[in-house]
């Protein structure tokens, strides 16, 4: 299964309204993601960010683990949405690692415009995966 053109900028402006939601107060830089899963499901997530710093949250794996807690770990591409089209941390990017390298990832900002896109491979050369653990 493919994406369409439609359907990324459908993502892309999920990612950017989810970022309404974003709990940022330290940072005040709001993220949203959305991810749209194999079988056409959607999750979205925002930064979670707590007093204590390190405990705060990227959007990527808000909506990573929402969609895996709802039993879903194929994904078809994630969208996410920043002020300045800001890149996925390493951390994030470990996390789409482990469900497939084939994932596209489109890189936006605040006006919904897609700056990059690449995927997983791509974002993240010589990945450790799962299948390094056998
Ligand atoms: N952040 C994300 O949500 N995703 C990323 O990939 C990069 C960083 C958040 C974490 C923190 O709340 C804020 O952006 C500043 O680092």
């Amino acid at each position: 299964m493919s994406i369409t053109q439609h359907e990324k900028q459908t993502l892309i402006d999920l990612a950017n309204t989810a970022r309404q939601q974003a709990y940022a107060p330290y940072s005040n830089y709001a993220v949203g993601s959305a991810l749209r899963t194999k079988t056409g499901r959607i999750f979205t997530g925002v930064n979670v960010e707590n007093a204590a710093y390190p405990h705060t949250m990227c959007a990527e794996r808000v909506a990573i683990f929402k969609a895996v807690s709802e039993g879903e770990k194929e994904f078809e591409a994630i969208a996410v949405a920043t002020d300045t089209g800001g890149s996925p941390c390493g951390g994030c990017r470990q996390v789409m690692a482990e469900f497939g390298l084939d994932t596209l990832i489109l890189i936006a900002n605040g006006q919904g415009e897609l700056l990059k896109e690449m995927t997983v491979k791509e974002l993240l050369p010589e990945a450790f995966t799962p299948g390094h653990l056998k």
